[in-house]
């Protein structure tokens, strides 16, 4: 959404012709909100700015049928080392030489994806943080293979998009999850103490700290099973670290398909 919002020409792609549809309908309602406050005054100039940007998107399937005219790929699908691996090599060898892959990754080691391509020094970080049209950052991350100007071409793309990047070495959590995951995960262990209720958490954090959501509304809003396979990683690589203890409540939870907003409960609720 915002690369198209942007300028650059955008093919998402999916598994599905169905996700890739409520995909499509989800930038759309996003770009309605955006809009209404950019071009408050200007109802004309923003229905003309949805409809440049919707022309700069296509969807697609097929990810190798794509990938050879593709300048940069950035990669956001399910957060299993494996998994992303195998798709990383298969475009490795469909796409052109001068082309920069990336991912979007929150948890895991962006040196080891890269190794599964023979374009070490073309490959980096670019992680963005939700929701993406609203959050202004963008990490940018530079393994010890990644050539400088790559790295200059992720900060400028990040610029072109209109977000602030900052630089983070290729470590767990890179900066923000790094801090921001193992204090929500010890919001949630102090509501299984029994400490204090989740609601009161939550209105502690926003009302004592300033933060825009609690603990939990964010968790429910990253989804738990995303916050799961972070902590889950970080757990195995570093098992005597108290912070990144597994929580049995968060483990429940996801077993029961309970992933947050999206599925309609979490720790909360949803309508
Ligand atoms: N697209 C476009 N606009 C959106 C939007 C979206 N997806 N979501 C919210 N907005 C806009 C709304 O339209 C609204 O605009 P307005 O000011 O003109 O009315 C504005 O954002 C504020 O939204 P709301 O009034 O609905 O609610 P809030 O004031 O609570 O703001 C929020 C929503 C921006 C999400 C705010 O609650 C927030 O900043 N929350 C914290 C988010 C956060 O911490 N994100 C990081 C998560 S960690 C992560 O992503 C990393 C990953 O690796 C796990």
């Amino acid at each position: 959404q915002i690369a198209a919002a942007s300028g650059h020409t955008v093919v998402l792609v999916d598994q599905s012709d169905e996700i890739l549809k409520k995909s499509t309908k989800g930038i759309e309602e996003s770009l309605k909100r955006v809009t209404k406050k950019k071009f408050a005054d200007k109802p004309e100039a923003g229905a003309e700015f949805i409809e440049k940007t919707l022309k700069n998107l296509t969807t697609s399937t097929d990810a190798v049928a794509v990938v050879h005219s593709t300048d940069l790929v950035i990669e956001a699908i399910v957060e299993n080392q494996e998994v992303k691996n195998e798709l990383f090599k298969r475009l490795d060898k469909f796409a052109p030489e001068h082309t920069i892959f990336a991912s979007n990754t929150s948890s895991l080691q962006i040196t080891q994806l890269a190794n599964s391509t023979t374009r070490q020094d073309r490959f980096g970080g670019l992680h963005f943080f939700n929701p993406v049209p609203m959050m202004k950052l963008v990490e940018v991350i530079k393994t010890p293979m990644t050539s400088q100007k790559t790295f200059e071409s992720l900060m400028d793309f990040s610029k072109a998009v209109g977000k602030s990047p900052v630089s983070c070495k290729d470590t767990p959590g890179f900066i923000v999850n790094r801090l921001l995951v193992p204090y929500m995960m010890e919001a949630v262990r102090l509501f299984e103490r029994g400490d204090a209720s989740k609601e009161d958490i939550d209105v502690a954090m926003k009302l004592g700290a300033g933060y825009p959501m609690g603990p939990f509304e964010l968790l429910d809003y990253v989804g738990l099973d995303t916050s799961k396979y972070i902590i889950d990683g970080w757990h195995t690589l570093e098992p005597n670290n108290p912070l990144f203890a597994p929580s049995p409540l968060l483990d429940k939870l996801v077993e029961e398909k309970k992933l947050g907003k999206k599925t309609g409960e979490g720790f909360y609720k949803y309508k």
